[in-house]
C-alpha cells in the first residue's frame, strides 16, 4: 500500500475496496463496508432515479462516522449513456473521495474529480485499457482479471498485475476471485495497493440480493461457475443452477457469442442480471450469509496471518 495517498488508507481493516455490484450494492452495503473498515462503492445503475442517487449519496457521505475509510462511486462514462450529464452534476455536489469508472473512458470525469480533490480509478480488463486509461490521466487503476464476478476479464492477475506495474505508478486495485485473506495479500505481494472484493461480499446481509440468490451462492463452489459472453455481449461469470432456473442450457452457452433477444434492449440488460445470478471463481469461500462486518473482520483475521507467513 506505499503508492496510495494515505487519506485512502484511513479507518482500513483490510487494503480492500468493497467492489461495486449491479442489482447488489446499496447504500446499506456500502455504509457496513466503510464501518467495518474496508472502501464502500456502488455503481450508479442501482439508485433508479437522479433523486434516489442524490439521497443515497447525502446518506453515504453523512452515515458511516468520523475516520471512517474513503467511498466510491461507479459510474458509467459511455457516451450512450444518457443519465452521465445529470451524475457529473451530483459528483460536485457530494463529491465523493474517489469515483471508479466503468464501460468507457475516464476522461470525461477526471477533471471534474480532480477540481473537489476526488481521485478516479478506471476500471480495465486488458494491458491495452490500462495504458490508455493511464495516459487520460486517471490516478488509479481497476485490473479485472480471470474469475471475477459480473463482467470478467481474461487475464490472470500473476500477468496482468506485473505486467501494468511495468509502466504504472499509480495506484492498483486487483480484481477476480479475491476471496480470501491469503489472496488479499497475495493482490499486495504481486503489486497491487488493494484488493477488489466483489462476490464475498453479494451474501452479505446489507446486499441487495435476493436471498435465493444469497442461498445459491452458499451452495455453490468454484466447479458452479460458467463463462459466458451469450447472455450480455461480454464474457461474464455465472451461476449455473441459476441459468438452468432461468431456462438456460449451460453447456450450449459457452463460447456462445449471439447475445440473445429479452426484449427492449434498456430493459433486456436489467432482466439478465434479475433473472440469471452471477458470481466469481472465489465463490467457495461464500460459506453462509453474514453481516458485511462479520465477513470483512474475518477476512482481515486471516489476512493478518497471512501477512505472518
Ligand atoms: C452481481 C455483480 C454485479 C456487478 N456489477 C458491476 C457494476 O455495476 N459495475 C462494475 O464496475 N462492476 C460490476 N461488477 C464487477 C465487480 O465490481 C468486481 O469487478 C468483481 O466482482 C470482482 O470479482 P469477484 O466477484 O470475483 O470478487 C459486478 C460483479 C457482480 C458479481
Amino acid at each position: 500500500m506505499t503508492r496510495a495517498p494515505e487519506w485512502m488508507k484511513q479507518g482500513l481493516q483490510l487494503p480492500a475496496i468493497a467492489a461495486p455490484m449491479f442489482l447488489v450494492s446499496g447504500p446499506d452495503l456500502v455504509i457496513a463496508a466503510r464501518r467495518a473498515g474496508v472502501i464502500g462503492s456502488f455503481p450508479v445503475t442501482n439508485a433508479r432515479t437522479l433523486d434516489e442517487l442524490d439521497a443515497w449519496m447525502s446518506r453515504i457521505s453523512a452515515e458511516a462516522g468520523e475516520g471512517a475509510p474513503a467511498w466510491a462511486l461507479n459510474m458509467i462514462t459511455h457516451r450512450s449513456y444518457t443519465r452521465f450529464d445529470d451524475e457529473l452534476a451530483l459528483l460536485a455536489k457530494h463529491r465523493p473521495p474517489i469515483v471508479i469508472t466503468a464501460l468507457g473512458s475516464p476522461a470525461r470525469v477526471i477533471a471534474a474529480a480532480h477540481a473537489y480533490g476526488g481521485l478516479v480509478l478506471a476500471d480495465v480488463n486488458t494491458v491495452e485499457q490500462a495504458r490508455k486509461a493511464a495516459a487520460a490521466g486517471a490516478d488509479g487503476l481497476v485490473l479485472v482479471c480471470a474469475g471475477a464476478g459480473g463482467h470478467t476479464g481474461a487475464l490472470s492477475a500473476f500477468a496482468f498485475v506485473p505486467a501494468v506495474r511495468e509502466f504504472f505508478d499509480g495506484v492498483i486495485v486487483m480484481g477476480g476471485a479475491v476471496s480470501s485473506g491469503r489472496a488479499i495479500r497475495a493482490a499486495e505481494i504481486l503489486g497491487a495497493d488493494f484488493a477488489y472484493l466483489g462476490t464475498s461480499l453479494i451474501a452479505a446481509e446489507e446486499s441487495l440480493a435476493h436471498r435465493d440468490y444469497k442461498d445459491m451462492l452458499v451452495r455453490a463452489s468454484v466447479s458452479d461457475i460458467v463463462l459466458s459472453a451469450a447472455l450480455t455481449g461480454a464474457p461474464a461469470n455465472w451461476l449455473r443452477e441459476s441459468l438452468i432456473a432461468a431456462g438456460y442450457d449451460p453447456a450450449a452457452l459457452v463460447g456462445e457469442k449471439t447475445v440473445m433477444n429479452l426484449g427492449a434492449p434498456e430493459d433486456a440488460d436489467k432482466k439478465r442480471w434479475r433473472d440469471v445470478w452471477s458470481a466469481g471463481q472465489g465463490v467457495g469461500a461464500v460459506t453462509r450469509i453474514a453481516p458485511a462486518a462479520e465477513i470483512i473482520t474475518t477476512l482481515a483475521a486471516a489476512y493478518q496471518n497471512a501477512r505472518a507467513l
